[in-house]
């Protein structure tokens, strides 16, 4: 089901611990939790989510933990949050992150698509940004429903890459560069069905909810910005120069402050069957 990626970065956020960019990889995932567009569609999906005291969590490649926090600070001292992540760097640094008065997380190494927990055995799922860094999605999704109880309720975020938009360039180039601003996802149009993948899965979609997504500066100045014209010319869809001239307007856009570059990400919620 994989669906595209640059080649060379493509599994930076699949496996974080072998990618020689870990530093970068923490600063973007830091810029992008402070996002004030995907905030917004994370308390949209908390309040979809309705999580009451004492209920137990997982939060589903958790990375550095931050709505781990907020998870364990809904479920309160009488639930528990459970937070898997298939790189050792990013559970180090969240356990780290983790604030003192928070004592109902268990963070622990794991992989998403082969989850060591028994059948229906968690009432809330949260699961946000890393599907699309999986080869195929489903089988998670598939995992993230067999574990979940009846009458417990699940939020996928994701994002949809083929949706960026960019106000720097002809309309033409930005059509042709589309396909490598999602240098580092490997299924990079998930985010546009994630309702599908849960109702597929023989779970009750109960809200559906997009947020228009602006990057940030450690994304734009960063590498993911810096590799794309060498993916591109690679790929033979622009020239390396076409490129790199269409980065540099997007970075001189976004250095005068009138940068209008947005992706979507797309939020679902579900309730499993009681
Ligand atoms: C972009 S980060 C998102 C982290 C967090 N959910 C957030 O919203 O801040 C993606 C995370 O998925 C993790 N990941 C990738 N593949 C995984 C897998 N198969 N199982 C568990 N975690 C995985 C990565 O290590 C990374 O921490």
């Amino acid at each position: 089901m994989a669906d595209g990626g640059a080649p060379g970065i493509a599994n930076a956020f699949s496996d974080v611990d072998r990618s020689d960019r870990t530093a970068e990889l923490l600063a973007m995932m830091e810029e992008m939790d402070a996002n004030p567009a995907i905030q917004r569609l994370g308390a949209w999906a908390f309040e979809r989510l309705a999580i009451s005291p004492g209920e137990s969590v997982l939060d589903a490649g958790c990375g550095l933990g931050f709505d781990t926090v907020r998870l364990a600070r809904l479920t309160g001292p009488t639930g528990r949050v459970l937070g898997i992540d298939f790189s050792e760097a990013m559970l180090s640094s969240a356990r780290e992150r983790q604030p003192a008065d928070v004592t109902n997380i268990e963070l622990r190494f794991g992989d998403v698509t082969a989850l060591d927990l028994p059948d229906a055995s968690v009432d809330v799922i949260h699961c946000e940004r890393m599907l699309q860094h999986l080869e195929d999605p489903r089988i998670a999704v598939a995992e993230l429903a067999r574990v979940l109880k009846p009458g417990g309720r699940i939020a996928l975020l994701d994002t949809d890459w083929e949706t960026a938009t960019s106000s720097a360039g002809s309309d033409e180039i930005v059509a042709r560069m589309t396909p490598f601003t999602a240098g580092i996802a490997r299924s990079r149009r998930v985010g546009r069905i994630v309702p599908v993948l849960l109702h597929d899965t023989g779970l009750e979609v109960i809200g559906v909810e997009p947020a228009a997504v602006a990057p940030g500066p450690t994304i734009i100045n960063g590498f993911a910005f810096d590799q794309m014209p060498t993916f591109a010319s690679l790929a033979g869809t622009a020239t390396e120069d076409e490129a790199r001239e269409w980065v540099a307007e997007i970075r001189r856009q976004f250095a005068g402050g009138y940068l209008a570059q947005f992706v979507t990400m797309i939020g679902a919620v579900a309730r499993k069957p009681a």
